[in-house]
């Protein structure tokens, strides 16, 4: 029997991580540690939070008694996926201190309880964004040298080495994934997609960054979370994977697609002032772990992006829920002086 501990667990990924593990192996138990930001939601695990598997621990991993305690709490905890994190590069933009907490020294708060209970495995959930920024050709592979350009790719990476460190100096057995953009139910409406959704439905302007042709590489939660579980059980300490979808698509296609799935016209697309030190294109090279893991995604983006819709579509209530108090203070503070109306893009790459 397998006790993890996923950190993050009421979040966008790491609620998904937390139902899918419940769901997939009847023999774990799941103790999900969560400091319940903004961004922490317990809704998006109503329905398993009468489940005798599951345990929630409010905690903060900045604080390191309290991190301590969760373990004591729960003396079986014998793996870590560790997910929780400030997540959102504006708000890194803005705020870049509180990343440095949350996602530095709580990562580091984390690898230290981990060492002292000789957790059997530590899974850090990283992302594509600390190699930085691709021209026009290639991919990232696991052996690109890290090159963080945004407040919150930095801490990232930093966090990485950190946990990498920790395998090194201490024998903590470390595994690290990085992963593409998300996408799919649940995702707080700061990040493109949900909150292109979001603000069609309401046929409010769609802010697209400076001329729009920047790429993502697009994965579904539901085959990143199938990543992270192969990684967990059969990664081997010290080795880093690549998790994409294999879908690069620039922002615009993206944002045209949700209009076209809405039902909606492309009036609503306004071209606003670009994000500092915005990477022009993220793509990753997933070889290595379909080679030695066997793991592919298996969800097109044209499905899960329908999928997607739907699923915002049922839960306006629990956006309208998200999207105020707090978020208003922050969309004012991201868009409001943002907005020009341009409906055309700017001449030339931003
Ligand atoms: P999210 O913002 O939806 O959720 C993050 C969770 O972490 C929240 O529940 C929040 O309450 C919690 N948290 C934040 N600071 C905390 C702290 N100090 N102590 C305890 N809990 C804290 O993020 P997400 O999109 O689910 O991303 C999860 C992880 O996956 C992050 O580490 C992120 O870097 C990584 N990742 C995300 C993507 C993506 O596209 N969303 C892609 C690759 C990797
Ligand atoms: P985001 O979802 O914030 O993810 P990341 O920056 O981590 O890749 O943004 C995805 C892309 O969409 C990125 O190129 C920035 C762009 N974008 C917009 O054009 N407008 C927006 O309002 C947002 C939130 C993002």
């Amino acid at each position: 029997m397998t006790t993890l501990l996923v950190t993050g667990g009421a979040g966008f990924i790491g609620a998904n991580l937390v139902r899918r593990v419940l769901a997939a192996r009847p023999d774990w138990r799941v103790v999900n540690l969560d400091a319940l930001t903004y961004a922490g939601n317990l809704e998006r695990l109503s329905d398993v939070e009468d489940e005798p598997r599951y345990a929630f621990e409010k905690c903060d991993l900045s604080d390191r008694e309290a991190v301590r305690a969760v373990f004591e709490k729960h003396p079986a905890i014998d793996a870590v996926a560790h997910l929780a994190a400030e997540s959102h590069v504006d708000r890194s933009i803005l705020e870049p201190a509180v990343f440095i907490r949350s996602n530095v020294l709580g990562t580091q708060n984390l690898l230290d309880v981990a060492r002292e209970r000789k957790i059997a495995r530590f899974l850090q959930v990283s992302t594509d964004e600390v190699y930085g920024s691709l021209g026009p050709e290639g991919l990232f592979t696991e052996t690109s040298p890290l090159a963080p350009n945004s407040p919150y790719s930095a801490s990232k990476a930093s966090a990485d080495l950190l946990a990498r460190a920790a395998l090194h100096t201490f024998g903590l057995p470390v595994v690290v994934t990085r992963c593409s953009n998300n996408y799919g139910p649940w995702q707080f409406p700061e990040k493109l997609i949900p909150l292109m959704i979001a603000n069609a439905l309401d046929d409010k302007p769609l802010p697209v960054y400076g001329d729009g042709m920047q790429v993502r590489d697009w994965i579904h939660v539901d085959d990143h979370c199938d990543a992270l579980l192969a990684v967990l059980e059969r990664g081997k300490p010290g080795e880093v994977y690549n998790v994409g979808g294999d879908c690069q698509l620039p922002n615009l296609t993206v944002v045209r697609s949700l209009l076209r799935i809405l039902g909606k016209g492309e009036q609503l697309i306004r071209y606003v002032n670009d994000r500092p030190g915005h990477d022009r294109r993220y793509a990753i090279d997933a070889g290595k772990i379909e080679r030695e893991l066997g793991f592919r995604p298996r969800r097109t983006f044209e499905q899960g992006l329908r999928e997607t819709v739907d699923w915002y579509r049922a839960h306006a209530e629990w956006i309208a829920r998200v999207r105020s108090g707090a978020y208003l203070d922050y969309y004012e503070r991201q868009y409001g002086k943002r907005i020009p109306t341009r409906s055309a893009p700017p001449r030339g790459p931003s």
